[in-house]
């Protein structure tokens, strides 16, 4: 396949797997020859490689796979800039055999993240998508004491499945609804390392027990082989009656198949899910129930998040290239031993 839009020179060569925000695209334009994807099109794998098979950098979005034949085939590639902070989709023990450095966007998607988690949680709460779909359908005749009852959440108990730095942005929320936060880590965390929380007010619990114990669950692991369908059939029967769940951090960490058949019996009693499996092919059992709230994996989507994602992003794709150790290195196992040690010409 023919390939247009880099130059001829030599600057290093960066694709761009998803349209990103112009005067960004144009900022990389100005350092490097560019194949971007302005027209957001779903390149396939061999559309993918025709241009990446000669670059240099790949900045990419976290849903393209980047897998070891992929890599095999990109003799030239110096590193990957995932604008994301998840990097499951790549394979990153590849990466490193191959010497390509790996990079991710924490921290500048924090805060909006733990915001949606709280909208996600809120809204399924209190069934507003299900009112405002009914409402406008020209439903509503009269004031009623039993109309869509929800959910209290001031003083109900948070549960935390994976209490990184957006569960603990989560969590300090949490504490302007009064609720006691429980969770769930590998490890318990040092009492100061979740902010703001005494130890009673954020307690490290085993997973059953958070299962049996949260109102609200909202997962945040990464998604591995080994959290895939982590919440299944039989976690899902565990979760106390009338509970919640939130899935913010991956789809395929969640049985989506199981939950749309656990929503409908009822226990969990609601769900807001921002990720789903195969996402953006939703599951059709999921998309037939009102007690599901779903967002399109929106949860860093403020502009300053997206934005300073986009840049970090860059700037990691940028230090790379200059020789520099970037700030969010994914494989600092493969710095020592990197493909491009040198710069790249420039
Ligand atoms: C991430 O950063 O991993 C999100 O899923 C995309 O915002």
């Amino acid at each position: 396949m023919a390939v247009t839009g880099a130059d001829t020179g030599n600057r290093p060569r960066v694709v761009v797997t998803r349209r990103i925000f112009p005067d960004l695209a144009q900022q990389l334009r100005r350092d490097y020859e560019v194949l971007d994807n302005q027209d957001d099109a779903n390149w396939t794998t061999e559309e993918l490689l025709a241009r990446l098979s000669a670059a240099d950098a790949l900045l990419t979005d976290p849903v393209r796979q980047i897998d070891a034949q992929v890599l095999a085939r990109c003799p030239r590639l110096c590193v990957i800039s995932n604008i994301a902070v998840g990097f499951n989709n790549i394979d990153v023990a590849a990466c490193t055999r191959a010497g390509i450095v790996a990079t991710n966007t924490p921290d500048v998607l924090t805060e909006a993240t733990a915001d949606h988690a709280w909208a996600l949680l809120l809204a399924a709460a209190r069934r507003v998508v299900e009112a405002d779909r009914w409402t406008r359908a020209g439903r509503w005749e009269r004031f009623a004491y039993d109309a869509f009852l929800g959910a209290d959440v001031c003083g109900a108990t948070l549960g935390i499945l994976g209490m990184g730095r957006i569960g603990q942005a989560i969590a300090r929320r949490a504490q302007g609804f009064s609720m006691r936060v429980i969770y769930h880590n590998r490890h318990a965390l040092p009492a100061q390392a979740v902010p703001g929380a005494a130890p009673e007010q954020a307690r490290w619990v085993e997973r059953p027990q958070l299962l049996r114990d949260a109102d609200f669950l909202v997962l945040l692991v990464p998604y591995s082989a080994a959290t895939h369908h982590l919440i299944g059939t039989a976690e899902l029967a565990q979760m106390k009656p009338g509970s919640v769940l939130i899935n913010i951090a991956r789809g395929g960490i969640v049985d989506d198949a199981a939950l749309a058949q656990a929503l409908r019996a009822g226990c969990p009693a609601a769900a807001g899910l921002d990720v789903m499996e195969n996402e953006p092919h939703i599951h059709p059992a999921l998309l037939a129930l009102d007690n599901v709230v779903l967002t399109p994996h929106i949860g860093s989507a403020t502009a300053t998040a997206r934005r300073a994602m986009v840049r970090l992003a860059i700037e990691n794709l940028a230090d790379v290239l200059q020789g520099r150790r970037p700030r969010a290195l994914v494989n600092g196992e493969v710095w020592a031993s990197r493909r491009c040690a040198a710069p790249a010409a420039g």
